[in-house]
């Protein structure tokens, strides 16, 4: 239903006569406001991400002025604003303590301001569901725009993107690479404006926007670098005014089965585990009832359709130029839920029946897959009576079954003093293990858990054994990980209480996770835990202690699940 002008959440500013309304108008004007700007037209929010401290959106002031064109031209009124960013690469202790701050930064920025409709300007790993999270506790008309992956890099005639960081570390601890070489990489992979260039957790993201519904086709996909970036940018940017014209809020968009139909194209593209924090997250700030087992049980049987690393071979832009998303998203037609509306006012099949495959080494037929199942499994049993998850398509076949004695590491800490001691007991078949490391306890669930394995073991040529943490790992990362478990260490969970030498089995194909120590045993050393990780006395970091929830749920802050719409309660003016 359409929606008219003295309707609009702006005509309570800028609509308004007398002294207030003077106050509300004239202000803007001293930026060079033309009048007719607050002629009753659509407010249009840029919520921009932009800073020199999350390169992965330094290009963003670009994609803005791209935005406010296309606001401009369908009769909107563009107004940019800024919220706090974060750079996947140098915020400490972790970019993920930060994600449900931005959000509630993003939730009033737009609340408390005289916008209509919001255009996201998301990049870097935890831009895209803060800034989600934060639209979604609104609930106005919104669209997101994804910073698009970088170029892929080039280095020693080979291509080079974010999951070689891993292989170059483990090769200059082996001698095999000088620090020469290691730092002229450096150049030679971030050659280009953008995020990651693999489905890593940025570009899991901007999946994630696209199949479900909150971005314009291609958005996953296009090159920062590529023009076409920008022409997205501009037509988001009209097709925003009519969204609000039109009166389509996130909460039409964001249905339970554009959840599964998320899930679903996840587990085609291979995305990180990442993934399952964030989109859970989301669901609870717009109220769809989404759990952890969802996960396993949408992505199943799904195949790898997308030879992208870390799970295959290629970047981002070879999958755009092999037909981007809509082509994956048309070969998964006969599963996905095609009658979902997205941004554009159509449905998810109607934007995928045009798209084509050019490149079938890139993008497989549902028939042929490059592997038979992807997707993330959620592993239950002792050790993680909530869930625990791993991502098949990035581990090794042989260990996800796997037995095999823990060597267990308190904190990560711990792990940096002694992993290359010559007298660390551990080969092949061991089981490492890292406390500590979950959502309250590091606190911010860092992204940790593919630990990089002992010098000794790969000197051997060992390349993957079983690693199990409380924590999370990069999207870029592989290995037979087991992640997120639940409940995490430092609120007393089963792993709190994992001993070295204690035998713990992984049969990802039966989805379980069981360390084989008695009950009674168990329970001597539950009464005899002590919980070591402190509770911040302080500032925003207590808040979060104190409040965030398990990673099975999102590790969301209890008291921001839900929204509180955008309804202005008090009016001092
Ligand atoms: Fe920003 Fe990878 S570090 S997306």
């Amino acid at each position: 239903m359409s929606i008219q002008k003295e309707e609009l959440r702006s005509s309570k500013w800028f609509g308004r006569k007398g002294k207030d309304g003077f106050i509300y108008r004239a202000w803007m004007k001293n930026q060079g406001t033309p009048p007719d700007m607050f002629d009753g037209r659509p407010v249009i929010g840029i919520c921009n991400t932009w800073s020199e401290l999350t390169p992965c959106n330094g290009h963003f002031r670009d994609l803005a002025e791209a935005v406010k064109k296309g606001v401009l031209e369908a009769g909107g009124f563009p107004v940019e604003f800024p919220v706090m960013s974060l750079g996947e690469t140098l915020i400490k202790p972790t970019a993920m303590l930060y994600r449900n701050l931005v959000s509630m930064d993003v939730e009033e920025s737009i609340r408390a301001n005289p916008i209509d409709g919001v255009v996201l300007l998301c990049g870097c790993d935890k831009t895209t569901p803060s800034l989600v999270m934060g639209a979604c506790s609104v609930d106005l008309p919104t669209i997101v725009i994804s910073g698009g992956p970088m170029l892929k890099g080039h280095w020693k005639g080979r291509d080079i993107g974010t999951s070689d960081i891993w292989r170059f570390d483990a090769a200059s601890k082996l001698g095999q690479i000088t620090q020469d070489e290691f730092v002229e990489a450096e150049y030679c992979m971030a050659r280009t404006q953008g995020h990651c260039a693999v489905m890593g957790t940025a570009s899991t993201m901007a999946v994630m926007m696209e199949a479900l519904g909150l971005s314009l086709p291609n958005n996953a996909a296009i090159p920062a670098a590529d023009a076409r970036r920008k022409v997205l940018s501009q037509i988001s940017g009209r097709r925003i005014v009519e969204m609000v014209r039109e009166n389509i809020s996130l909460s039409q968009i964001l249905t339970r089965k554009a959840f599964e139909n998320a899930i679903m194209v996840n587990a085609a593209m291979g995305g990180s585990t990442n993934f399952v924090i964030h989109l859970l997250a989301i669901a609870g700030r717009i109220g769809i009832d989404l759990n952890i087992d969802d996960f396993d049980k949408f992505s199943q049987h799904i195949p790898l359709l997308a030879n992208v690393q870390p799970s295959g071979e290629n970047y981002m832009e070879d999958l755009y130029y092999a037909g981007g998303l809509p082509s994956v998203m048309k070969e998964m037609q006969k599963i996905l839920h095609n009658d979902v509306l997205t941004v554009n006012g159509k449905s998810i099949g109607e934007n995928a029946s045009k798209a084509e495959v050019y490149d079938r080494n890139i993008i497989s037929t549902m028939e042929t897959p490059f592997k038979p199942e992807s997707g993330i499994v959620v592993l239950k049993g002792n050790m993680a009576p909530n869930g625990a998850v791993i991502k098949p398509s990035a581990a090794s076949p042989a260990l996800l079954k796997h037995s095999g004695k823990a060597v267990v590491f308190e904190n990560i800490e711990d792990y940096h003093a002694r992993i290359d001691l010559p007298e660390l007991e551990i080969d092949a078949n061991s089981v490492m293990v890292l406390k500590n490391v979950g959502p309250k306890g590091y606190p911010g669930m860092a992204e940790v858990g593919n630990m990089t394995l002992p010098k000794k073991l790969l000197e051997q040529g060992v390349t993957d054994i079983v690693r199990i943490s409380d924590g999370r790992m990069s999207g870029t990362g592989f290995g037979t990980v087991v992640l997120h478990v639940s409940p995490e260490a430092a609120v007393g969970g089963v792993l709190a209480l994992v001993q070295n030498g204690d035998r713990i089995s992984l049969d990802t194909h039966n989805r379980s996770l069981h360390l084989d120590v008695s009950d009674e045993e168990l329970a001597k050393r539950k009464k005899a835990w002590v919980q070591k990780e402190k509770i911040q006395p302080r500032g925003y970091v207590h808040l979060y202690q104190t409040h965030v929830e398990q990673a099975h749920l999102g590790a969301d802050m209890d008291f921001l699940k839900g929204g509180s719409g955008s309804t202005i309660t008090r009016d001092s003016h």
